[in-house]
């Protein structure tokens, strides 16, 4: 593994129990009301997009996280297979899924899904590993499967580049990948794969979602 995506594990490993404040506003996340009413309009768009796109049947979700989006699967799926790199992350998760520790880049699924689901992870593959991701995600599908993501939308001012430098709480420095996409961009990108899917901004464009056409 690159210097640079073990400095990205490193990173989400220490930001474990911070994490959440940055979904839920909370301490140095903390916005004006505006900016906290588009946050909340665009996070609400989200949910209805992922509970319309009905997550049903035995779901895998990568790079899971402290389960902010773990715990919208649950209740509507038959079963979550939630697999994080970090057990610090997953630690905070729901027992509700069944939890594993492992690498993306380094795992073979031990079986097929109906779904695969990924949020806010996308952004964080490098270009160089693009492919061999949607691969992993191409083999945990079953032939009839379908896929749902969710990421950041594309900042105000474009960047160069897909790095960037993170601060924790306590001021400690991380370097990790940071690749934004467009919604045309990422359908043309995957549709190159076999992915047909079907994309969009929130309307605050915070984030890009969507899923299998
Ligand atoms: C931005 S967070 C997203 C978490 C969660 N999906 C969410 O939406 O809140 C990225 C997650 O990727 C995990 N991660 C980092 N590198 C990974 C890797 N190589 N394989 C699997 N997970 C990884 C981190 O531990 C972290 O939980």
């Amino acid at each position: 593994m690159s210097d640079l995506l073990s400095e990205q594990k490193r990173y989400y490993a220490e930001r474990a129990p911070e994490y959440d404040d940055w979904w839920l506003r909370r301490g140095r996340y903390t916005r004006d009301g505006e900016q906290e009413r588009r946050w909340l309009s665009d996070v609400a768009e989200l949910e209805e997009r992922l509970r319309r796109f009905v997550p049903r049947g035995d779901v895998l979700e990568l790079a899971a996280g402290t389960g902010i989006w773990t715990r919208r699967l649950v209740p509507v799926a038959d079963q979550v297979v939630a697999v994080d790199a970090n057990p610090e992350t997953l630690a905070l998760n729901t027992p509700a899924a069944e939890l594993v520790v492992a690498d993306v880049f380094d795992w073979q699924p031990p079986r097929r899904f109906d779904v695969v689901f990924f949020s806010f992870w996308l952004s964080h593959v490098p270009d160089e590993r693009f492919d061999e991701f949607w691969e992993l995600v191409r083999f945990a599908l079953r032939p009839d499967g379908r896929v749902f993501l969710i990421d950041s939308g594309p900042p105000e001012v474009p960047s160069d580049g897909e790095r960037q430098v993170r601060e924790l709480a306590d001021g400690r420095e991380f370097t990790i990948v940071k690749r934004f996409w467009r919604p045309e961009e990422l359908a043309a990108r995957v549709r190159r794969l076999g992915f047909e899917l079907d994309l969009e901004l929130t309307g605050n464009r915070l984030f890009i979602h969507g899923g299998s056409a």
